[in-house]
């Protein structure tokens, strides 16, 4: 059996020595404050605090000293080992907070620098209208239908029995499109839609088609060659004037607030029997009618404003479109939407819905949304 090595000199311990262990600390206290960064540090650690260090293999030798010799050496491995962590944590902190401050200047942010202002785009006011009215009747379960604008004569004018000595055919309104006799123009209005649909989906139809139409106008404060209409066109069984009407008071209710309709006997082709849509205006609510002092630019006192065309489909265009009169009836509408947004946003002057300034369009933000 073995014993402690009684003849173990601790003077032959070298690293045990108090010159040796000295010589470990001043070397790591070197080594830490050489390093400049962590990366660094962490090598010097490595090096000099780490399990595998001198002064860590050091210690390990103490267990082989005489025990008489063991608390001097293990005291004085305790002294230098706290020498070298309370160096490394030092400077840990010292580095970590230069790097910190290096940080810190590297991406400094001057926020009193002016900004470089992107200007952010925006729908047009005419579009967010459209928007709006098509989501009324999305709302109801109809569906959007678009058309051409260049379209043939037939289903702008014949389809909807607009026969060929009808007014509007003149090349007075309509812009018709080269060669001559080809049978081709711009639309003037939207309801050709409507026969394209009936032309190509089996009833029930529930459509709302907004769009661009054109005509041969001046340019004024109330007219613009290009402008745009909504149309709403329903075929089922048994719809009736009374189904119009809800349809129109709805419509209204929904883009202007508490409001009613009117319907005023008029003729189009296209719808018999055909009305006149008038609003009552929903600013004053008739109040400004007989009454100076309280005079209402909104429907300049007259208690209403005509909005659009309305009527219960002609039975002659449900047959030009193929279906039976017999069987389906409908009921169509449209309306002019910078018309609409004339009056729903006090926009005076059309001009300004084509000419594109934008302070024109920012004046409208939020409210022709
Ligand atoms: N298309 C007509 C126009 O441009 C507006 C219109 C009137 C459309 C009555 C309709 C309607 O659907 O029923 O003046």
């Amino acid at each position: 059996m073995s014993g402690p090595n009684k003849s173990y000199d601790p003077v032959q311990v070298t690293p045990l020595n108090a010159d040796h262990v000295e010589a470990m600390v001043a070397e790591a206290l070197a080594a830490f404050a050489a390093a400049t960064s962590v990366a660094e540090l962490k090598s010097a650690r490595l090096a000099h605090a780490a399990d595998r260090s001198p002064i860590a293999l050091a210690n390990r030798e103490i267990g082989a000293l005489p025990p008489q010799a063991r608390k001097d050496a293990g005291a004085r491995i305790g002294r230098a080992r706290g020498a070298i962590n309370a160096a490394l944590k030092a400077r840990e902190t010292e580095i970590s907070a230069a790097e910190l401050e290096q940080t810190l200047a590297a991406e400094r942010v001057d926020v009193t620098l002016p900004v470089r202002r992107q200007p952010e785009g925006a729908v047009h006011p005419i579009t967010g209208l459209m928007n709006l009215m098509e989501d009324v009747f999305v709302a109801m379960g109809w569906e959007v239908a678009e058309g051409p604008e260049l379209e043939a004569e037939w289903l702008n004018f014949d389809a909807l029995n607009l026969g060929p000595d009808h007014p509007a055919r003149t090349t007075a309104d309509t812009l018709f499109v080269a060669p001559e006799g080809a049978g081709l123009l711009m639309r003037t209005h939207t309801s050709p839609v409507q026969a394209r649909t009936m032309l190509t989906r089996e009833p029930p139809i529930y459509v709302v088609c907004p769009g661009k139409v054109y005509r041969a106008d001046e340019y004024d404060a109330t007219l613009v060659p290009v402008f745009h209409q909504i149309e709403g066109l329903c075929i089922d069984k048994g719809i009736t004037m009374g189904h119009l009407r809800g349809t129109l008071d709805h419509f209204a209710r929904a883009m202007f607030g508490d409001t009613r309709t009117r319907m005023r006997p008029n003729y189009f082709p296209f719808t018999e029997p055909s009305a006149e849509v008038d609003l009552e205006c929903f600013v004053c609510h008739g109040d400004s009618v007989g009454n100076p002092d309280r005079p209402c630019r909104t429907c300049r006192s007259e208690g209403w404003i005509e909005w659009g065309g309305c009527g219960v489909v002609n039975p002659r265009v449900l047959r030009a479109c193929g279906i039976y009169p017999e069987v389906y009836s409908g009921l169509a509408v449209g309306m002019g939407v910078e018309r609409t947004l004339m009056f729903r946003n006090n926009a005076e002057d059309m001009r300004d819905m084509v000419e594109g300034d934008i302070r024109f369009s920012r004046s409208l933000v939020g409210g022709a949304r």
